[in-house]
Formats: structure tokens, sequence, C-alpha cells
């Protein structure tokens, strides 16, 4: 009975856990103190704090194992370096993320059912991606987020079961932001080139993480919105975490753009979650993932045979579904024959 009990409210004090941890990445706390553990007092010091607060945000952070005291002075944990900055796999842009952006949106779940709107179209009228638009430090903060998020894609079991024959390949990275992805088939890939189709908001990233990455040769970025004709030919089109920003009407207008540029033998990649079937393992992420788009564009994830519905409209087909390491899917698309075509 009180085990009932303690669950339920420990899921509904879900909330204090991120702001905390949110707080803790944005006064910089775990990456002060990853490469030497310091006192409260120098920490307060350093941050311009009060002490008394900064024991107030460190305690909790000790409970869920992020840091710990020694001696006197706070450290990092193990599991607590995800949350600094330059730690391989960092999570510290995706918390910010979480405390700058979804944190606001998520609250207002309910009065949007009620309104029958999303909780963005609350906040603002204009669409995520165009109020980013005008607005730098929120498309660094989502960019952040994405790019953590993309980085920790494992691609390379797909990349071994893909095109084994020759990697002289054109790859069109459409909606790639600021390349996380395309970056990981190219240095997969040695012999590919890529072109990054995004808006102009992605662009000096982009340019930045090419040149990072020793890429200039054989990358580059274009502006151009996926509304629109793209009118560019090549052997592979990625298409990754950009169908679920969408409605099916969207969707089919980016898909049917794409398949427009695609012959007999090009490919067309997916990647995704996926909503899987509530009794399947890791069912769980892609039902928040599904809310999560919803809440910021209106979109939404998708099963397996919804996303069949939607490629066969645009004339193509599901040719292979591969489920990665971290439970993200990888969808190899072709063109249709005539007759299935819708
Ligand atoms: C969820 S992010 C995915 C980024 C990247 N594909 C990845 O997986 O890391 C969606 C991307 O779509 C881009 N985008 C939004 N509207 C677009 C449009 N009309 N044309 C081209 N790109 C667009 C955004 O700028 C953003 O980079």
């Amino acid at each position: 009975m009180d085990y009932g009990r303690n669950y339920v409210q420990n899921l509904l004090n879900g909330f204090m856990g991120t702001a905390v941890i949110y707080a803790a990445c944005e006064l910089g706390i775990f990456d002060l103190i990853k490469d030497e553990p310091k006192s409260v007092k120098t920490i307060s010091n350093i941050l311009d704090a009060k002490e008394e607060e900064i024991i107030r945000i460190i305690r909790p952070l000790q409970q869920y194992m992020l840091v710990s005291e020694k001696d006197g002075k706070i450290g990092l944990e193990e599991m607590g370096r995800f949350l600094s900055k330059d730690a391989e796999n960092s999570l510290k842009e995706y918390a910010l993320f979480c405390g700058r952006e979804s944190v606001k949106a998520w609250h207002l779940l309910y009065p949007a059912i009620k309104e029958k709107t999303t909780p963005q179209k609350l906040i603002n009228d204009l669409g995520l991606f165009d109020e980013m638009e005008q607005d730098e430090n929120r498309f660094a903060t989502f960019d952040g987020m994405m790019s953590s998020v993309s980085k920790n894609i494992e691609l390379n079991t797909f990349f071994d079961e893909f095109r084994k024959k020759t990697d002289e390949f054109q790859i069109v990275d459409v909606g790639g932001g600021t390349g996380t992805i395309i970056c990981k088939f190219l240095s997969y890939y040695k012999n590919a080139n890529g072109v990054i189709v995004d808006l102009s908001q992605a662009e000096s990233a982009a340019k930045e993480n090419i040149q990072n990455n020793g890429l200039s040769d054989r990358l580059r970025f274009q502006e151009a919105s996926f509304f629109e004709k793209l009118n560019i030919h090549a052997d592979v089109y990625v298409l990754s975490r950009i169908l679920h920003d969408w409605e099916d009407k969207e969707a089919s207008m980016i898909l049917d753009n794409v398949a427009n540029d695609m012959n007999e033998d090009s490919r067309l990649i997916v990647i995704e979650d996926v909503i899987k079937k509530a009794e399947e393992k890791n069912a769980l992420k892609g039902y928040m993932c599904d809310i999560q788009m919803w809440v910021f564009c209106n979109g939404r994830e998708r099963t397996i045979a919804e996303f069949e519905k939607l490629f066969l409209k645009s004339g193509l087909v599901l040719e292979k579904a591969m489920e990665l390491p971290d439970g993200t899917f990888s969808l190899i698309v072709k063109k249709a024959y005539e007759e299935l075509i819708l």
C-alpha cells in the first residue's frame, strides 16, 4: 500500500529532479568540479551564490549519485560526468533544453488539451522552427539538445549492413541541422560526399561543424526548405528526426519532395523513434517522444505500419526496418513499383 503511494508520489516529483539538475547545469556546477573537487564555499564564491542555496542544490545531487563529498570537497561521480559540457556523450545541452524549453511547454498539456490546441501554440502562434529563426539563442539551445541526442545514436551496426559494395556515393541529409548525423555517415563511408539541407538558422553552426570534422572537401551546406522541390540527385537521402515534427499532410509533402529526386537505385534512410506495443521493450520512450513532438510541433511518433502507409502515399516502400542499440529505428526506404502506389 505504502509502496504504491510512494511510487506515485515519486512520479509526481519528477519535475523537482529536472529542476535541480537543470539549475546545476545552468550554474555550471558539474563543469566546475569536473577536474578538481571543490568545497561548497569555493563553489559558492565562484558562482557568486549563497552557500546555503548551493548546499540545497548539492544535497539531492548526492542522493541522485551525480556528485559526492569527500574530505569536505564536492566531486563528480561517474554518472555526473554526463552533465559536464566536455564529456563524451554529454547530456548538459539536453538538460538545458529540458529546463529552458520543455518544462514550460509540457506544463501547458492540460490547457492545450482542454482548448483543443497544442502547448506550443499557447506560447506563440508561430511554429517552433519559425520562432527559432527569429531568435538565435533559442536555436542554439535547440541545436545543442538535438546534437547531443544525435551524437549518441549508434549507427555502426546499420552502416555495416548498408551498401557494402561501394562507399562512393552521394548523401543528402534533408533537415540535417548542423550535420551530426551526416558526419557519422561520412566518417564511416570515407569516399562518400554529402550535402546538408536546412534553413538559414542552421548554416553558421553547420559550417563550423563541417570544418571541425575536417570534412570541408566532402560536405557542404545548402539552404533550402524541404517543403519546396529540392532538385538534388543523390544515392542516399537521410531524414533523421524530421517526419516526427509534422502531421501527416506536411510529412507527405516532405516525402514527395525527396521521392521526386530519387531513382530506382537510391535509398532513403529514415531515422526515428517508433511507437511500439505497450508490452514491448522500451515502449515508454516512444510514447513520451510522441508527446514531446505534439507539445512543440503538433507532430507525432508513428508505428511502423503508419510509416509504411505514409511512404506509399509518396510512391515509396519500406525495404527494411532496423532497431539501433539505443532503441531508435533506421528505416530503409526505396521507390515503390507503380502498382503499389495508392
Ligand atoms: C528535429 S531537428 C533534426 C536535425 C537532424 N536531422 C538530426 O537528426 O540531428 C529538425 C531539423 O529540421 C529543420 N527544419 C525545420 N523546418 C525546415 C524546412 N522547412 N526545411 C528544411 N529544414 C527544416 C530544423 O532547422 C532542424 O534542423
